[in-house]
């Protein structure tokens, strides 16, 4: 731990990081297990990642080598899950990757990640409200019943408002102010639900592959429309490439947009301090989760790519569009009955996360500490949750969802690679903490982690990466301005009382 505390590396020992969780007012309920944490898990990485991007990525930029794209993105997040398990484990407190480098590498570079994973929840809670909005459109419109154009969000000609996103996050709001536990068992039978279609999709799909719709399996690389500008994937435009679409470079590129749909797996880490056994149930679920997803996307994948040709796939509800247009229509509105269902719950526990971090942050003095008092019924962090419901709702209204997913992974891939250095940083710094879960083979693993996470990183939008560094300029002149004098760790040292 850093002996200077006026410096902006000061870390937070593990120690205080725990006793911070037993101060009375400011304590969350050790409610959740194992099962809960999986539930948990695959109720937010299933989502708009498989039930939309799939059909817009094997469309633009890999074809049926879409699977691949699932594999490598998936290998990513393996090998971030690995560190993140140890992390979680030894640090058993809300804030995820926040808190974990508190504790290791110090407390601008705390401040940096809890900034970022505000990007990455409030943004994703945002595109998931979005793609819920327009499932259950979809649905409204085959029973004959239209919202006025004007409200029906921003990637509609004509309208302005998505009414329907809006209203999804302040009801979602509402039940997280209630509690956890309100919140997990509504979300166990959404997931139920969720997980059910995903597998009708990969049984039933089955039986209407076509061999042909296979060949080419991964299709010869094409110019990006306009010769690629600040679309084009940095690491392109870095080594002098013409930016293509499809090919070998495609599945990479590819990767780096359909890893949206694993970004969840780092949420359950958030939920650490709210869980029983955190030693022994936090690795089971962060780990379980991941790999029953993984699995699931890669056959969903092979299935539609295999039941349509890429060129024809629908980019809006590609699953039940793939049934429909095999002359099943049947299929198709469960399959978008359950996607709307489904996507509630995604959206939930991004914000769940999201209100999780900044309390970890307001605890710390880092942002106001009026944040951070529990509500003195529900033991649950009901003011950062009201706030930030509210302005992600109005965000939710008013956004387009494309260029929100980008920027959504680029802050995920970020948060990796400072947990991965953190695992590394943690090992010299307090050998001696026990780790229920230790990542294997460390330092190899955390390296070869954040290799993997930067290389996807490169393969995002230019354009991405500006904004990404904008947003990132604003945390580091709030932390600058407000957090480093008001910081608890500042002001009383690293064991201090508080
Ligand atoms: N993984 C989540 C999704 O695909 C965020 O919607």
């Amino acid at each position: 731990m850093s002996k200077d505390l006026k410096s902006p590396f000061r870390t937070k020992s593990v120690e205080q990081s725990i006793r911070d969780t037993e101060e009375p007012d400011h304590a969350l309920r050790k409610s959740l297990s194992a099962w809960d944490l999986t539930v948990f898990g695959v109720g937010v990485i299933i989502g708009t990642g498989i039930f939309v991007l799939t059909g817009k990525v094997a469309k633009e930029t890999a074809g049926p080598a879409t699977a691949l794209a699932f594999v490598v993105a998936g290998i990513v997040c393996a090998l971030a899950a690995l560190c993140y398990a140890e992390f979680a484990s030894t640090v058993p407190v809300a804030g995820s990757a926040y808190t974990f480098s508190y504790a290791s590498i110090g407390e601008l570079p705390a401040w940096i990640i809890g900034w970022d994973l505000v990007l990455e929840f409030a943004l994703g809670t945002a595109v998931v409200a979005v793609g819920w909005s327009g499932y259950v459109r979809s649905l409204m419109d085959n029973a004959g019943i239209n919202l006025p154009a004007a409200l029906e969000g921003p990637d509609v000609p004509g309208g302005t408002f998505d009414l329907l996103a809006f209203v999804l996050v302040l009801v979602l709001t509402a039940v997280l102010v209630v509690g956890v536990k309100l919140s997990a068992r509504i979300t166990t039978v959404v997931v139920a639900i969720k997980v059910t279609v995903v597998l009708i999709v990969i049984v039933a799909g089955v039986f209407f592959i076509k061999g042909s719709n296979y060949r080419p399996f991964i299709p010869e690389a094409v110019p990006q429309q306009g010769g690629g500008g600040l679309d084009a994937p940095l690491v392109q435009l870095m080594f002098g490439f013409t930016p293509t679409n499809f090919g070998v470079m495609g599945i990479f590129t590819a990767a780096s947009v359909v890893f949206f749909a694993f970004i969840g797996f780092d949420v359950v880490a958030t939920a650490a301090e709210e869980t029983k056994l955190p030693q022994r149930d936090m690795p089971r679920g962060i780990l379980g989760s991941l790999l029953i997803c993984t699995v699931l996307y890669v056959a969903v994948s092979l299935v539609v790519t295999g039941m349509q040709h890429y060129t024809e796939l629908s980019v809006s509800a590609p699953l039940a569009d793939a049934f429909e247009a095999a002359g099943h229509p049947v299929y198709g509105d469960i399959i978008s009955f359950g996607a709307a269902i489904g996507l509630v719950t995604v959206c939930m526990i991004l914000l769940l996360g999201q209100t999780r971090v900044f309390f970890a942050m307001s605890r710390d003095g880092l942002l106001p500490r009026f944040f951070s008092r529990t509500h003195p019924r529900f033991q649950t962090p009901y003011r950062p949750t009201v706030l930030l419901g509210v302005i992600i709702a109005v965000v939710a209204g008013f956004t387009s969802i494309n260029e929100l997913a980008t920027l959504v992974n680029i802050g995920t891939l970020f948060a990796f690679v400072v947990v991965a250095l953190g695992v590394i940083i943690l090992r010299r710094t307090r050998p001696d903490l026990p780790r229920a879960f230790r990542t294997p083979l460390v330092p190899l693993v955390p390296v070869v982690s954040i290799a993997a996470s930067v290389w996807l990183m490169l393969n995002l939008p230019t354009e991405t990466w500006l904004r990404f560094a904008i947003w990132m300029v604003i945390g580091i002149a709030v932390y600058f301005l407000y957090g480093r004098s008001h910081s608890r760790l500042g002001r009383s040292g690293p064991d201090a009382e508080f």
